[in-house]
């Protein structure tokens, strides 16, 4: 059983999705990391960031693994990296190229397999792309003021002012809805959860709640 948790920066994903997963005792997956760790190695191999061809080949055969929220590079630790403000645009560059999502795809579903078949995954394309078939798809929204209140919180965010992390959220949600691969964009069977006004617990609640009706669902059905 997968669960995909899509949405854009900002809106509580990554807190939210724990909170799920742990509640049913599944694996999590945040997928955007997987995107920074490819980032953060093109920025590290010094590719061209703006040659898709060079970027693949720069995270072409490393090892990159993630275990319970930490992310190795061919074993290395490189979680704190992971956050920084040039990986976080990097990620959102490389993202956009159709030869890296293929690979780092290919990687999600993987880990997935890996852990059993059944996760709490997180991301942009989940419930439309990386698994099309998953039991529940949830997409979470907020009204962007809030999204930049509440990324203000994070600690990479301490030293920027409110009007810094909105227009950065704006200018990357504008890059990750219009790019023609994979672009930001809820599945057409997926809840839209407005989160602006609910607090984690409230939003957990409902996702449990559609977890477990489509689960009555698929058995009535079998
Ligand atoms: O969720 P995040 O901020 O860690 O994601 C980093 C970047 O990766 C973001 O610009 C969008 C991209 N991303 C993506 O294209 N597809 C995903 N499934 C997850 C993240």
């Amino acid at each position: 059983m997968v669960i995909a948790i899509d949405g854009p920066g900002g809106v509580g994903k990554s807190t939210v999705s724990e909170r799920v997963a742990a509640a049913l005792g599944l694996p999590h997956l945040d997928t955007g990391s997987t995107y920074r760790a490819a980032g953060m190695l093109a920025l590290r191999r010094r590719a061209e960031l703006d040659d898709p061809r060079v970027v693949a080949d720069a995270i072409e055969d490393v090892d990159i693994a993630i275990d319970e929220g930490v992310v190795t590079v061919d074993g290395v630790d490189v979680t704190e990296q992971l956050r920084g403000d040039e990986v976080t645009a990097a990620s959102s560059t490389v993202a956009a190229y159709p030869e890296v999502r293929a690979r780092i795809v290919e990687l999600q579903r993987r880990w997935v397999r890996e852990h059993g078949g059944s996760a709490v995954v997180e991301g942009r394309d989940i419930g439309t792309v990386v698994f099309p078939g998953a039991l529940v798809k949830v997409f979470l929204t907020a009204r962007p003021e809030v999204r930049a209140a509440r990324r203000s919180g994070d600690a990479e965010a301490a030293r920027k002012t409110q009007e810094q992390i909105a227009a950065e959220l704006a200018a990357r949600d504008h890059a990750d809805s219009t790019r023609s691969a994979s672009p930001l964009r809820p599945a057409d069977d997926a809840v839209i959860i407005d989160t602006s006004d609910l607090d984690i617990d409230d939003v957990v609640g409902e996702i449990l709640g559609i977890v477990d009706r489509r689960e009555r669902e698929r058995h009535h059905a079998q």
